[in-house]
C-alpha cells in the first residue's frame, strides 16, 4: 500500500522505538518524514546517530527526509522545529507525537523537577506540537491529522509512575477535546494507547529472558508488542480509511486492558 504518496509527516522522538517504526512505515508508504529527535548533552551522539541510520532508510525507499533536533518541552524549539519542516517542504500533513519520557519513583518520594519533567515532555511538549500543527493546517485549509502516543496507562493505574500516568490520562482528554474542537475544519486527532512494546524504553526487562518471561505472563496474547505493529496502527489512523475516526483512543496492547486477572472466573463461583 502506498496510501500516503506525497504527504509530509512530522513524527517526534522519531529516532528510536515505536517514532523510529512509526517513520519508517509512513516512509513505506511513501511519505516524506521529518523526524525530531532529542537528547541531553551525554546521549546526544547516540541518538543522533539513530537518526540519521533511520533518515538514510527512508531516503533509501525514495522518500524526501529531514532531521530536527529540538525539545518538545520547549516553545521556542517546537516553533522552530515546525519552521524548519515548513521552510522546507511548505507543508505539513500529519503529526504524530510520540516523544515520551518516564521516572520510577514512589509518589512520596517523587522530586518535583522530576514530575515537571515528564508532564513537560509528554504533555505540554504535545499541546505544543499539536497547537503548531493545527495553526499550519487553519492556515493553509484542508484539514489534517494529529496522532497522540498515550499509553495502556492512560486509564490502569500504576504505581510508582504517578507523573507518567498523569501525563497520558492528560494526553487522552487533550486529545478527545482538540478531536472535537477542529472536528468542523477536517482536523482529525486521534490516540494510540500502546501496551507492553519492545523498546528501549523497555530495555530494563526486555534484554533479561525471566524479567520479560515475567512480564509477558501477564499479558493476554502472551508477548510484549513489536514497535511496527503499534507502527501499523499510526498509519490506519492517519489513512484515508480512518476519515470518519476522530477523538478515539486505539489501544495496541496484546489485550493487556481486558482485566487479564479475570482470566479465570474467580470472583464468583464455579
Ligand atoms: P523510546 O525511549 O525509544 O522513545 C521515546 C523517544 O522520545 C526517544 O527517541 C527520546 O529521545 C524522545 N524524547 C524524549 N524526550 C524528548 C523531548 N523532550 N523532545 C523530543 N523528543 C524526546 O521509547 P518508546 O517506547 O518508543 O516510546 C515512544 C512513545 O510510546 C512514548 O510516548 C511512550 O510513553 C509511549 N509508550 C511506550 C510503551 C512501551 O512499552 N514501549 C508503552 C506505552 C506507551
Amino acid at each position: 500500500m502506498r496510501r500516503f504518496e506525497g504527504k509530509n509527516v512530522l513524527v517526534t522522538g522519531g529516532s528510536t522505538g515505536i517514532g523510529r517504526a512509526t517513520a519508517i512505515r509512513f516512509a513505506d508508504e511513501g511519505a516524506n518524514v521529518a523526524i525530531n529527535y532529542y537528547a541531553s548533552e551525554t546521549e546526544a551522539e547516540i541518538t543522533l546517530e539513530e537518526a540519521r541510520k533511520t533518515c538514510s532508510i527512508i531516503r533509501g525507499k525514495g522518500c524526501g527526509e529531514m532531521l530536527v533536533q529540538g525539545d518538545v518541552a520547549h516553545e521556542e524549539d517546537v516553533k522552530r522545529i515546525f519552521r524548519e519542516v515548513l521552510g522546507a517542504w511548505g507543508r505539513l500533513d500529519i503529526l504524530v507525537n510520540n516523544a515520551g519520557v518516564q521516572i520510577a519513583s514512589p509518589a512520596h518520594e517523587t522530586d518535583m523537577d522530576a514530575y515537571d519533567r515528564v508532564l513537560a515532555v509528554n504533555l505540554r511538549g504535545a499541546f505544543l506540537c499539536a497547537r503548531e500543527a493545527v495553526r499550519h493546517f487553519l492556515d493553509r485549509g484542508g484539514g489534517g491529522v494529529v496522532l497522540n502516543t498515550t499509553s495502556v496507562h492512560e486509564t490502569i493505574p500504576k504505581p510508582y509512575y504517578a507523573p507518567y500516568v498523569a501525563s497520558k490520562a492528560g494526553l487522552a482528554a487533550l486529545s478527545r477535546t482538540l478531536a472535537l474542537e477542529y472536528a468542523g475544519q477536517g482536523i482529525r486527532v486521534n490516540t494510540v494507547a500502546p501496551g507492553a512494546i519492545a523498546t528501549p524504553m523497555n530495555r530494563e526487562w526486555m534484554d533479561d529472558p525471566a524479567r520479560r518471561a515475567e512480564v509477558e505472563k501477564h499479558i493476554p496474547v502472551g508477548r510484549a508488542g513489536l514497535p511496527e505493529e503499534v507502527a501499523a496502527v499510526f498509519a490506519f489512523l492517519a489513512s484515508d480509511e480512518a476519515a470518519y475516526i476522530t477523538g478515539q483512543t486505539l489501544y495496541v496492547d496484546g489485550g493487556l486492558t481486558l482485566y487479564p486477572d479475570f482470566r479465570v472466573p474467580w470472583s464468583s463461583g464455579s
